[in-house]
């Protein structure tokens, strides 16, 4: 199916590779104005579900950022992948996939040394010319540049939003004074060099994440509406069963941490509302897992990482990053700035721990997308999607290009315009082939004037899932679609 849905992405520009004029952008994917708007309603969706309900608060920081921000985060040292370059045709390519695609086994975490050693040992070649590879070394992912016409101070497009948000700590504790525990979230774009992009919107090198960071009192291990959510089941992947090779357990959040399984209430919290808002974007249970990271792959500083994978067609891939970053960012800022990064309550300076939660958006809408996608033999493949990600609620035809039946068409979207509902109006074509590109983006309804409705003021309502259509009088409608479109 995967073909199917680049195509049909390609061919009503949902996403399209930047510069295709060019031949294209390795990495690089544009939104069109149909994918822009699915993309609105999942942000739309994202906030009502974990931003809105909670103490948290939304900003939005510089996507380029001086290099001391990543002398102290680690990056600049640390965020980085193996490669290794073949020493005949020169290709480069990253040695841990290399090795892993070659010898199916793990390598993650291991030294450079190491993977060397397995290069060498395995007699791992080039898989372009078979020549032989040299030696393995860092490849930073960050995308580096330089401000001012001087050139003279280097910079970084930023490779994740959270960093803006813990150097603007202390501006915003200062202006907001929230009380512990409470959120700052971020929508935008960060940037990776990817070594290979690929699998289509996977590996992106320009990509949007939903990032919130959720600060907490070291100390304490309740936060405010986890009982709303501590009955919502979860599918995890335990570290036990990735070594035995066995499959997800299930188990209620409030379960999970009791059982000391998910270190904090506040990531359990997130945890449940993903797998609950996974699930309404129509990806289906048994093809999301929480993996539980395992030691070698979870940085020395954090209590706990888990992965919200979905299964595409290639396999399972991380859409939803959860980790329990504790205090190490504010502690390293304050450590390389020099200025103290706290909240103070009753009196008393406090280093909260943090918990992070960071959604990749094209990685999620693909996966949505892909689930999404019908061929239910109606002759034409067609996108099921929730109703609140739809990028049209309604379409709007007349049966012929009659006069008075534009007008009426025309006037019903007007009508439905003002009153919020997403629609567009379309007379061209026949209207089997309006119907069919309507299905094709996921419009949830069509709506006909024909030459009855010119007689008693109804119209048809032609529902995208079963293809029935209801008349409905014109004055109704409003009512009608109230009651039928699907929201979160
Ligand atoms: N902030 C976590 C990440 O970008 O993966």
């Amino acid at each position: 199916m995967i073909e199917e849905l680049r195509q049909l992405c390609l061919r009503r520009a949902i996403f399209f590779p930047e510069s295709e004029i060019y031949g294209g952008f390795a990495g690089f994917y544009n939104y069109g104005p149909i994918g822009l708007k699915i993309k609105e309603n999942f942000i739309r969706a994202w906030r009502k579900v974990f931003v809105e309900p909670d103490n948290i608060y939304e900003v939005e920081t510089s996507l380029i950022q001086p290099k001391k921000v990543f002398e102290a985060s680690g990056h600049l040292e640390s965020f980085s992948d193996p490669i290794v370059q073949c020493k005949k045709c020169h290709s480069i390519h990253r040695a841990d996939h290399l090795i892993e695609e070659t010898l199916h086994i793990h390598v993650e975490g291991k030294s450079l040394d190491e993977l060397q050693d397995i290069i060498y040992n395995n007699n791992i070649k080039c898989p372009k010319c078979r020549g032989e590879l040299g030696q393995v070394r860092h490849f930073n992912l960050m995308f580096q540049t330089y401000v001012g016409p001087e050139g003279k101070e280097e910079a970084y497009l930023r490779p994740e939003t959270a960093q803006g948000i813990f150097v603007a700590f202390r501006r915003l504790v200062s202006s907001l004074n929230p009380k512990l525990p409470f959120g700052i979230a971020q929508i935008g774009r960060s940037f990776r060099n990817e070594i290979s992009p690929r699998h289509f919107l996977v590996r992106l090198r320009q990509f949007t994440q939903l990032e919130i960071e959720y600060f907490v009192h070291p100390k304490r291990k309740k936060i405010p509406n986890f009982n709303k959510w501590k009955n919502q089941e979860l599918r995890i992947l335990t570290r036990e069963a990735q070594l035995k090779n066995e499959d997800v357990i299930v188990i209620k959040a409030k379960d999970a941490v009791k059982e000391g399984l998910i270190p904090h209430q506040a990531l359990a919290y997130f945890m449940a509302k993903e797998m609950w808002f996974y699930k309404k974007l129509g990806i289906p249970e048994e093809a999301l897992r929480f993996r539980h990271m395992l030691p070698e792959e979870t940085p020395h500083y954090s209590k706990g990482n888990f992965d919200l994978e979905i299964k595409f067609d290639f396999g399972w891939k991380e859409v939803v990053g959860n980790a329990y970053r504790a205090s190490y960012d504010l502690e390293k800022h304050t450590k390389h700035s020099g200025v103290e990064l706290f909240v103070e309550e009753n009196g008393k300076k406090i280093i909260p721990h943090v918990i992070e939660p960071s959604f990749g958006v094209e990685r999620s809408l693909y996966a949505v997308l892909l689930y999404a996608l019908q061929d239910d033999g109606r002759g034409w493949k067609w996108l099921k999607l929730p109703g609140f990600l739809a990028p049209y609620q309604v379409a709007i035809f007349p049966l012929v290009k009659d006069r008075k039946q534009i007008q009426t068409a025309k006037k019903i979207e007007k009508k439905l315009k003002k009153f919020n509902i997403s629609c567009y109006y379309e007379d061209r074509q026949s209207i089997g082939k309006r119907y069919a590109k309507a299905d094709e983006i996921g419009v949830r309804y069509c709506i006909t004037v024909d030459e009855q409705t010119l007689k008693d003021k109804t119209i048809t309502v032609r529902d995208r899932d079963t293809k029935e259509q209801e008349r409905i009088e014109i004055s109704k409608l409003k009512s009608y679609l109230s009651k039928k479109l699907e929201t979160i």
